[in-house]
Parts: structure tokens; sequence; C-alpha cells
């Protein structure tokens, strides 16, 4: 798959960019949408993402065709590529269900992933960001304890070294998703993924489920064994505690 770039300085939100041009884009390519900072960042659950220069902004937008399995392991398999390239820097990376991305115990990154059905199959915008050259002061901004690549390794780094051989990774990475599934990555994800083992308390709609982390299943729905000793998968909610 080839790759077409379109780069920022500022811009409200590189989410929000992509998904108003994106009827524009050739979508036989991946498009990359990427900025020095953003004004209007935004989170999971339309939270505000704070966007200071020194991190790394981006989304992804490419088309998925018909398909006969579920795509919704796609932000899995998107924090799976970011684990492996933080990885090489050293760094211990795991992966907190269903998309933040962690260093040491703290969150040092975020993926948002959002769909537009056309004639043609799925529109995925998958947005990422990853705090990199963020310093201590600007981390006191975010609500919950955070940490950047720049912070965990005492130095600053360039930011494209980091997001082209994470462009290529993830190209690699969905194409083998598309044709095996999530079954491709399981594995590599649990051996991540921050949860693991844990006892787990998430909001989901309006309840508050408490379960022990078993694993993500082939949908990437997380699967808890709850108080009754059932099993059950959700596939979306927001995990507010662990321990
Ligand atoms: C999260 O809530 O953890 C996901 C955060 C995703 C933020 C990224 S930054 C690039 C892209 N543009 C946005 O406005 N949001 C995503």
């Amino acid at each position: 798959m080839e790759s077409q770039h379109h780069y920022f300085n500022k811009v409200d939100s590189t989410q929000d960019w992509a998904k108003d041009n994106f009827s524009s884009f050739d979508l036989e390519k991946l498009h990359v949408v990427s900025a020095l900072e953003q004004t209007k960042g935004r989170g999971r659950f339309n939270r505000h993402w704070h966007s200071p220069k020194g991190g790394a902004y981006f989304t992804y937008c490419f088309l998925v065709p018909e398909h006969d399995h579920s795509l919704n392991p796609i932000s899995l398999v998107t924090g799976i590529t970011f684990a492996e390239v933080l990885q090489k820097l050293g760094l211990k990376v795991m992966l907190k269900w269903p998309n933040d991305i962690y260093i040491s115990g703290k969150k040092a990154g975020g993926i948002l992933v959002e769909t537009k059905e056309t004639p043609e199959g799925k529109v995925f915008f998958v947005g990422i960001g990853l705090n990199i050259n963020i310093d201590a002061n600007e981390l006191r901004a975010v609500s919950c304890p955070a940490t950047s690549v720049s912070v965990e390794t005492n130095k600053s780094w360039s930011v494209k070294p980091i997001m082209l051989p994470a462009e290529n990774i993830f190209k690699r990475n969905l194409e083998i998703f598309l044709k095996e599934g999530f079954a491709a990555f399981d594995k590599d994800f649990e051996a991540i993924s921050f949860l693991a083992g844990k006892k787990v308390t998430m909001d989901y709609g309006k309840e508050t489920i408490v379960g022990i982390y078993q694993r993500v299943d082939e949908n990437g729905s997380l699967v808890l064994k709850l108080k009754d000793d059932s099993s059950k998968a959700f596939s979306s909610g927001e995990i507010i505690s662990w321990e």
C-alpha cells in the first residue's frame, strides 16, 4: 500500500481534518495526516487531548472493503505496532485495553478509532497521540498520571525517525490482520497486556462492572471473570481502576 502524507504545523485536530477531507482522498493509499501541534485534539469520549509541540499527533486514514471478520481489533493492532516501535528505543511498553499506550506504568499515548461507512466499504480514521518530547511540567496538564518518551529516556527525540518506521510496521500489521484476523496478534497482545491478571473496574454504559482480566478475544473484546464465576466479553467500556 502506498502512503500519502498531509503535514501540518498546527491544525485543530488531525482526526477532524481527515474526516472533513477524506472524500477527496485516493483511498487505494494509506493517508497519514500529521501535525506538530493541535488546538482541538480529541480523545475517547470526546475528551480534550492536550497537544502541545513536542508530541506526535497523527491520523491514519484507509479504506477496508467488505470483510468477514471483526474489524474492532484494529485499535489493538495499532497499539501493538507502536509498542514494537517504542520497545526498539529500549522502553518498557504495555497496552491497556482498549487503546492506551503505557510506558513504565504511566500513560504515554492513546489511540482513537473512528469509522465512516461508504458504498466502497468502511473508512477508518485511526488517530494516535504520543507523548514524545513533552516535559514533566507539560505532563501535569494531563488529568491521569502520564509520561513521555523524553521523560523516560532523559533525552529528546526526533519525531520522524520514530513515525516513519511505525507507518511501515502498521501497513505490514494491517495486511496480516486483514488476512488472518486477530489470531495472528493475540499472543503478542497478551505478552504486553497491562491489565493481565488484574482485578478491573469498568464503566460500561450505566453499569459498573468488576471482574478479573482473562484475555482479549478474537473480536478485540475484553473477557472478564465476574463475581459469579462466569466469563463475559465486553466490546467497549472504560477501565476506571485496577489492582
Ligand atoms: C485517547 O483518548 O486516549 C485517544 C487519544 C487520541 C489522540 C489523537 S492525537 C491525533 C488524533 N487527532 C485527534 O484529535 N485525536 C487523535
